[in-house]
């Protein structure tokens, strides 16, 4: 058991964020990858300089404005403060592409490892055969197509009672705190615990789990699963509980988080653009006609929505820098040597703002993934918030399912505006400093049920 990791002091709040970078990495044609010292340029070697400790990001630069003052400092800005040292810009597709095999792992961070039970998780564990076969574990037995589809029933239970609620809400012409509503509906607040009662929390849960009195339900959850895996032995290496609990933080963490910030974004976007909101609602209201609910195989037919979460995607990337990378090995890109335990830090709301890239990046405008492929499933170096090559995010179609399922009712079900007491104008994208990006002032809007019947 590895549980020396938790000996060391208390994290501090910024901790906890930190781990939530997972679900969500964004990449492009020429990006912005900040790399700490410790390389040197082929042709006029400067002295070789010891590398900078990596200090845990906290609280990372805050890139993700709307506004365009931060727009032109913000390479720089970050670097400073990330790396205390040089930045390069390199290709996202080297890096990630052709070099994946040379930059697959990952550096250690303090606050990292608590919550990684010590890097036997998925997401922050070193690149070695306990990460790999959990990934596989995770590829296969908890997000794949198959198990998103396996999964849907909860899912769709989770957004009823969440429809339910802002109903209620809404014939008492209360406000709902979106903040919030999202926030807890993705079990947010249990991440602003400290680690020993995530612990303590994952504990109850598996001991529920293990609990042969338990009622049967029909579907196994994720749990479920982790557990008759264990039971079965299928691992080259003993699964332990604690690798259940690591893999268990990677999704609460990771995906529940950044799905719930990512919403409030959505909404926010969609409260700002008028428009978009009004084309938005008019697509759900023809391809849905007066069907009540939005089922999953209706997303899938919902291309302007599918754009808008992708644009939402881009320009409020939840996690603006990912998930650190780290060098295996010597390797050279584009002109330097580059040495092992290298850092390489990607800013991704950089990389899906370059201007080369996207035109007029710094406006909220999903029409420009219309009519093409483009994607963020780690293809369109442009574009990869969920990361790409042997790191991308496991559980993307899972994070991605459930974002837009409950989005798309929340838009299909209820028209929005603001309490009489706000004005549109005073909505703002302030973000909190954090590893995952989360909106600052929380956004509370009165929803009115839509009628299907027209
Ligand atoms: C909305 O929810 C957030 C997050 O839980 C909370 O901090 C805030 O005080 C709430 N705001 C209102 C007006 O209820
Ligand atoms: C993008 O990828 C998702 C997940 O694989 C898929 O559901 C969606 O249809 C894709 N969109 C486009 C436009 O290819």
């Amino acid at each position: 058991m590895n549980h020396s990791a938790r000996n060391q002091t208390t994290p501090s709040n910024n901790t906890i964020p930190q781990a939530m970078l997972i679900l969500l990495n964004l990449i492009a044609l020429s990006f912005f990858i900040l790399i700490l010292p410790n390389l040197r340029k082929h042709k006029k070697p400067p002295p070789h300089r010891k590398p900078t400790p990596v200090q845990p990001l906290h609280p990372p630069p805050l890139p993700v404005q709307a506004g365009q003052d931060l727009w032109p400092n913000l390479v720089p800005e970050i670097c400073a403060k990330t790396s205390g040292g040089d930045s390069i810009s390199w290709s996202g597709k080297e890096v990630l592409k052709t070099q994946d095999c040379n930059f697959c792992t990952r550096p250690s961070l303090v606050g990292q490892q608590r919550l990684s039970y010590n890097r036997i998780d998925v997401i922050f564990a070193p690149h070695n055969e306990c990460f790999r076969e959990l990934k596989i574990l995770c590829v296969v037995h908890l997000f794949s197509s198959k198990k998103v589809q396996y999964f849907y029933p909860i899912r769709r239970e989770e957004d009823s009672k969440m429809i339910e609620k802002i109903s209620s809400l809404s014939s008492a012409s209360e406000a709902v705190n979106l903040s919030e509503l999202l926030g807890s509906y993705q079990l947010y607040h249990l991440l602003e615990r400290i680690f020993k009662e995530m612990d303590e929390f994952y504990d109850e849960i598996i001991s529920d789990h293990l609990d042969p009195n338990k009622p049967k339900y029909e579907h196994k959850d994720f749990v479920d699963v982790l557990l008759q895996l264990k039971e079965e032995r299928r691992f080259s290496f003993d699964l332990t509980l604690d690798h259940i609990k690591a893999v268990l933080m990677n999704i609460i963490v990771a995906g529940t988080d950044t799905s719930a910030a990512i919403a409030v974004w959505t909404m926010t976007e969609l409260m700002k653009n008028p428009s978009i909101m009004k084309k938005l609602q008019d697509e759900l209201r023809s391809v849905l006609k007066d069907k009540s609910f939005v089922e999953e195989t209706d997303v899938q037919k919902l291309e302007f929505f599918q754009a808008v979460v992708k644009e939402t995607f881009r320009l409020h990337p939840a996690t603006p820098l990912l998930v650190a990378h780290e060098a295996v090995q010597k390797c050279t890109v584009q002109g330097y040597d580059v040495l092992p335990e290298t850092s390489v830090f990607i800013n991704a709301w950089a990389i899906g703002s370059d201007p080369p890239s996207w035109r007029e990046p710094e406006l909220f405008m999903p029409e420009r993934f219309l009519g093409n492929s483009i994607n963020f499933t780690g293809q369109d170096f442009e574009f990869i918030p969920f990361g790409a090559g042997r790191r991308i995010c496991p559980g993307m179609l899972t994070g991605i399912a459930g974002l837009e399922l409950a989005l798309a009712n929340l838009l299909h079900t209820f028209d929005w505006k603001v309490p009489t007491d706000v004005h549109e104008e005073d909505i703002d994208y302030d973000g909190v400093p954090g590893v995952t990006m989360h909106k600052k002032n929380p956004l509370c809007l009165v929803a009115t049920k839509r009628t299907h019947d027209t």
